[in-house]
């Protein structure tokens, strides 16, 4: 047998590995299974943006180009950062990377040393904890509740730091709750990262989707302070419709921005040339596409919400970005299905809904809170009241 290393120990596969196979199997089969477990928007690629890398490729950027990234891109994002944000950085601060989960990877394996143990909020996006955990640190997660509106005391933040906490993982709006954190949460929390000292990392990659149509805001807009210690990852990904471009960026101090090009230089060597010019004019081209997908979004927000609240059993706290319903349905563990079967956590009650409803959703158990399931509404209107009425029809199967 050949010897694993060390670093892979702890990694586990994926808990929406099974519901997922199912629900393939099902679709393979030729049932009609409606797909609310997906992560990606379900819209096309603007024209605009394509154009521009049918024109790249003409125009022959099909060679290397810098591990940093193209200037052009670069710049454009500290033009966004500036329009969004207020925010001034120049071009030396940012790296462009292959998706916004590379920039979080390769921060990760510049900033963690074995045993350092970076605080990650639950619930969270799935690939945090097995992301410190190569970079061989200690996911330290911090539990909340509906209740709170998922926003852990900061009392309870402060009690989770010890010597070893380096850092800690905000994303806002949130994967899988869609929830936005308030502004007195994040002005209390940045007391707490200036106090220990730590850097933050904040996934802002559903920055723009938001229902109330406010300019996005992180940490930083609360705590300008903390520039010396706050990292922005972002991407085109989920804004633009952009999930398969892979171009995402990492912002911040320039000594680390530094460290992290040269992790990148020695792996993927840079994000896909034309690719990034296609990035380039996405951010700096006319913004009503992604105004009208966020409207979108938003009505579908609303229709989910008005739809489940019919079911009392359900609880949940309407979503405020992003692209999920992060729905509580353990009032119905310990209940059985037609065939006998016990719902015992969130794996059982999403093949409860994929066999009974031919729904797929994501345990909750992913995100660290195994008493809810994921709702995705990239998904039509159609689909979503569909979706809903059989999950409706299933649920009272249940005794
Ligand atoms: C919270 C969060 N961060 C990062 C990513 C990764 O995005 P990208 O496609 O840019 O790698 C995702 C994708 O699902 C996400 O939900």
């Amino acid at each position: 047998m050949i010897r694993k290393a060390e670093r892979v120990k702890t990694l586990k596969p994926s808990a929406t590995l099974a519901v997922d196979a199912k629900a393939k199997a099902l679709i393979k089969e030729g049932v009609e299974v409606i797909n609310l477990s997906i992560g990606e928007p379900d819209f096309d690629t603007p024209s605009y943006i394509k154009e521009a890398c049918k024109k790249a490729l003409d125009e022959g950027l099909t060679k290397y180009v810098p591990s940093q990234g193209i200037l052009g891109l670069r710049e454009a994002v500290c033009e966004t950062l500036k329009r969004d944000y207020g925010f001034d950085y120049s071009p030396e601060e940012v790296l462009i990377t292959s998706g916004a989960k590379q920039a979080i990877f390769n921060f990760l394996l510049a900033l963690v040393n074995p045993g350092d143990e970076v605080l990650v909020l639950a619930p969270y996006w799935v690939s945090y904890p097995p992301m410190i955990e190569i970079a061989q640190g200690i996911p330290v997660i911090i539990n909340s509740t509906l209740e709170e509106k998922f926003e852990p005391s900061v009392e309870k933040i402060e009690k989770a730091i010890s010597p070893k906490t380096v850092g800690i993982i905000l994303n806002s709006p949130s994967n899988p709750t869609g929830l936005i954190y308030s502004e007195k949460f994040l002005r209390d929390l940045s007391e707490i990262i200036k106090k220990y000292q730590l850097w933050v990392l904040s996934d802002d990659i559903y920055d723009k989707l938001r229902f109330d149509f406010k300019p996005p805001q992180n940490i930083l807009s609360l705590a300008e302070d903390l520039k010396d210690r706050v990292f922005i990852v972002n991407g085109v990904s989920k804004t633009y419709a952009m999930t398969g471009w892979r171009v995402g960026w990492l912002v911040g101090p320039k000594e680390v921005v530094k460290v992290c090009t040269d992790i990148q230089g020695q792996s993927t060597s840079h994000a896909t040339s034309f690719a990034q010019k296609a990035a380039e004019v996405a951010l700096r081209g006319p913004q009503e596409e992604v105004e009208r997908m966020c409207k979108i979004f938003a009505k579908r927000a609303n229709l989910v919400s008005e739809l489940f609240s019919n079911i009392p059993e359900i609880q949940f706290i309407a979503p405020q970005g992003a692209f999920y319903f992060f729905a509580k349905v353990s009032s119905f563990y310990g209940k059985k299905t037609l065939e006998g079967k016990e719902i015992k956590n969130s794996i059982d009650f999403a093949e409860f809904l994929l066999d009974y409803a031919k729904v797929a959703v994501v345990p909750g158990s992913a995100f660290g809170d195994d008493e809810f399931v994921r709702f995705s509404f990239a998904n039509s209107e159609e689909n979503l009241e569909k979706a809903y009425f059989r999950i409706k029809e299933a649920l009272n199967k249940l005794n």
